[in-house]
């Protein structure tokens, strides 16, 4: 549960498409937080939160809305808002609808599935700071958990490094090296499709591709001598 382990020092949170609300009832059960608000905006999803949390409505520790993003979450209700499983073209979306409400929240923890390097971009050319970075693993699949808060100043990031979680590096965990090992895989595989390709857009792909299996590389390295 390495979502639930970016919940600390919060007593609220609000989980935004919750589905079947498996990780509010998670963090109650655990004592995480206090109090849990889970937003749906499908019907589905809204009565499976409220079957899973049942006991907890009833005793006023949990809600469950049917709502769009953050639009009804209040940070009196929610130290923090917690985005995952979905597109980061999506979180993006409900971020970026009402800019200063999303930067009223303390803390914000998001897990997109893809476009992860637009969402730390994104995050970054807002002035959020990054302040902490989880690799998640089931399988072959690996999820990246992004941790961020609303600051004055942007921080500074190596083009890099929206591309894979660096504050991980400075702090290896046992998914560090096979989540760089599969991102160096999908970069070679990205190289052989583009070899004989002759298009514009194939030779930027194969040399962007080439770029960060180097950088990719010199890192593995790097975390060896360490190691
Ligand atoms: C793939 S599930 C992810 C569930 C859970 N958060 C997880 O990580 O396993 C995405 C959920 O987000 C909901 N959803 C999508 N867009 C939403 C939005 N704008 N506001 C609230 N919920 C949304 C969907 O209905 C769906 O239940």
């Amino acid at each position: 549960m390495e979502v639930a382990a970016c919940v600390v020092n919060l007593s609220s949170i609000a989980d935004i498409g919750s589905d079947h609300a498996y990780l509010s009832k998670y963090l109650l059960d655990n004592g995480h937080v206090d109090r849990v608000l889970n937003v749906e905006v499908r019907q589905g999803p809204y009565d499976a939160s409220c079957k899973t949390l049942a006991a907890y409505l009833q005793n006023g520790v949990a809600k469950v809305i049917l709502s769009y993003g953050i639009d009804d979450v209040s940070p009196a209700e929610a130290d923090a808002v917690i985005i995952a499983g979905m597109g980061g073209s999506t979180i993006i979306d409900i971020l970026n609808k009402d800019l200063s409400h999303t930067r009223s929240f303390k803390k914000l923890v998001l897990q997109p599935q893809h476009a992860i390097a637009e969402v730390r971009k994104y995050l970054i050319g807002h002035s959020f700071h990054i302040t902490q970075e989880r690799i998640a693993r089931e399988g072959d699949k690996f999820y990246e958990i992004i941790c961020a808060v609303p600051a004055k100043s942007k921080q500074h990031r190596e083009e890099m490094y929206y591309h894979i979680p660096s504050l991980c590096l400075g702090n290896p965990c046992e998914n560090l090296l096979p989540f760089l090992k599969h991102k160096q895989m999908q970069q070679e595989k990205i190289i052989a499709a583009c070899q004989k390709k002759h298009s514009r857009s194939a030779v930027e792909k194969n040399k962007e591709a080439r770029q960060r299996l180097a950088e990719l590389n010199k890192i593995i390295a790097s975390l060896k001598n360490i190691g």
